[in-house]
C-alpha cells in the first residue's frame, strides 16, 4: 500500500515535470495540438470512409454522430494551432508541417475551406443511407488529401 501511493507520487511528478518540460516551448505545444485535432479528425471520418467503401456496415446513427463530430470540430478557433515557425525545418520529427504554410498564407485557407464546406455536406446526409453518404465522401476524403498533398511533407 504505502509501495502503491510512493510510486503514484512519483509517477505523478514525473507527468508533472514532462509537462513542465513541454510547456517551455509554446510551440511544440500547438504542434501536439493541431496533430490532436488531425487525430480527432482521422478517427471520427474513418468509419464514413469505412461504411461508404462498404467496408463496415453502414449504422445511421454511427454515421450523423461522426459526421456531426466533425461539424462540430470547425467551431474550433485553431489559430493558435499554428505559429509561425512550427515546422518541420525547425521541428524534425516532431511535426510534417511544411514551411511553405506560412510563407504562402493565406493560401492554406482555400484548402480549409474546402474541408469545412465538405464536412458540411456529409454532415447534411450522413444518416440518409449509405448511398447518400457516399455521394458526398469522395469530397471529403480529397479535401483532406488535397491539403496533406501540399502542405504535409510526403513520406517515404
Ligand atoms: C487545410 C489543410 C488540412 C486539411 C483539410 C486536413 N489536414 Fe490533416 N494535416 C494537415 C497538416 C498541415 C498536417 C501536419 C501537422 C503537423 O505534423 O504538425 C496534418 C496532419 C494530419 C495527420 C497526422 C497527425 C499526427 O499525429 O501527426 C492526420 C492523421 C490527419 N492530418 C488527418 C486528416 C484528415 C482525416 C483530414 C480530413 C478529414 C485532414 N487531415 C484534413 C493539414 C490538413
Amino acid at each position: 500500500m504505502k509501495t502503491a501511493s510512493k510510486l503514484g507520487l512519483m509517477i505523478i511528478g514525473l507527468t508533472l515535470a514532462t509537462s513542465g518540460f513541454a510547456a517551455k516551448d509554446p510551440l511544440k505545444n500547438a504542434i501536439k495540438a493541431r496533430q490532436g485535432e488531425m487525430q480527432l479528425r482521422a478517427f471520427n471520418a474513418g468509419p464514413l470512409f469505412a461504411m461508404a467503401k462498404g467496408q463496415m456496415d453502414y449504422d445511421a446513427d454511427m454515421a450523423s454522430k461522426l459526421a456531426g463530430n466533425l461539424k462540430l470540430m470547425l467551431d474550433l478557433d485553431t489559430s493558435r494551432h499554428w505559429p509561425k515557425g512550427s515546422d518541420v525545418d525547425n521541428y524534425m520529427g516532431e511535426t510534417t508541417a511544411l514551411p511553405k504554410i506560412w510563407t504562402t498564407y493565406p493560401e492554406i485557407g482555400k484548402y480549409g475551406k474546402k474541408y469545412a464546406a465538405a464536412v458540411n455536406e456529409v454532415a447534411a446526409v450522413a444518416g440518409n443511407g449509405a448511398d447518400a453518404l457516399k455521394s458526398k465522401i469522395g469530397a471529403l476524403g480529397d479535401s483532406c488529401k488535397g491539403c496533406h498533398d501540399e502542405f504535409r511533407e510526403k513520406k517515404n
